[in-house]
């Protein structure tokens, strides 16, 4: 079966992580699939509206750390940067329902989205520092905007996981539920939505998202030319080796 699941029904696109033996982690060729669907969303005018889900235990890993480490995204090409400014971009409302770990581009990812609904079992983390690397998906430019600069310092310089009361309280999230209601919740959300005008929903998201979207697209490409560059880096390669491993990486000196 697909890794990416695909399903329109009465105008919600929802688009499920279904890669539940390796945490819903993100490989290039589910990047791709994304971007796609997205695309495509964009111009089906049967769909009003997109959900993303992953499964009751766990929304995303983030990036699929093997993948990254054998086919280091660095040109503007790369799957997972055409995902980001389709994400950037889309123009419909988004939607996420996230319960379990939702790690680096698992919790960036929602600062693109309009309407987060968390399970309680909901752990949003941005690791970035700890593996060596930097912020991707403008999340150096959303996070401070939408968390204030300090918890987002504490979120990106620590990486620390923070729970959904955390994330209802700095406003990444909407709404806190039961795991076992979260995903229910957001497509009911989501059909409330699809019955309503389009073109008012995507004028109004416009008019809100467009007074900062060339500083978002902007950020995204200088974010990825430092990442790429990280990623390349002795740091990035301990984190990734001891994360393989299962030992505790060692940046002394680094
Ligand atoms: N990339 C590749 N594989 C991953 C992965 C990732 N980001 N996250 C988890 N996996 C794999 C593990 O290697 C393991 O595979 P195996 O069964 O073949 O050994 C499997 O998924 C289960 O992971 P495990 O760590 O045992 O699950 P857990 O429930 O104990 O922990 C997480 C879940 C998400 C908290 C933990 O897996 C984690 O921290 N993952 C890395 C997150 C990360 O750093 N992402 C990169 C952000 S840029």
């Amino acid at each position: 079966m697909s890794d990416i699941l695909t399903h329109t029904e009465d105008g919600v696109c929802t688009l499920t992580f279904n890669r539940l033996d390796k945490k819903n982690s993100i490989t290039a060729a589910m990047y791709a699939t994304l971007a796609e669907a997205l695309r495509q969303a964009q111009t089906d005018d049967a769909v009003r509206c997109v959900v993303f889900q992953g499964h009751e235990t766990v929304f995303s890993a983030g990036n699929d750390i093997a993948d990254f480490l054998n086919h280091p995204p660095s040109e503007p090409s790369a799957p997972v940067f055409l995902f980001l400014r389709a994400l950037a971009e889309f123009p419909k409302p988004l939607l996420a329902a996230v319960c379990g770990p939702a790690v680096g581009i698992g919790t960036t990812m929602l600062l693109h989205c309009d309407l987060v609904y968390a399970g309680d079992n909901a752990a949003f983390a941005m690791p970035f520092v700890n593996l060596g690397l930097c912020p991707e998906a403008a999340s150096s430019l959303l996070a401070p905007q939408m968390m204030g600069y300090h918890r987002a310092a504490e979120a990106l310089l620590l990486g620390e996981p923070f729970m959904a009361e955390a994330a209802l309280e700095v406003g990444l999230v909407n709404r806190v539920l039961p795991p076992t209601e979260a995903a229910a919740y957001a497509h009911s959300v989501a059909i409330k939505l699809a019955q309503k005008p389009l073109t008012s929903l995507i004028e109004t998201k416009r008019l809100m998202k467009q007074p900062h979207m060339a500083a978002v697209l902007d950020t995204i490409e200088r974010e990825a030319q430092t990442f790429a560059h990280l990623l390349r880096g002795p740091a990035a390669k301990e984190a990734f080796g001891a994360f393989m491993a299962r030992r505790k990486p060692n940046f002394a000196g680094l």
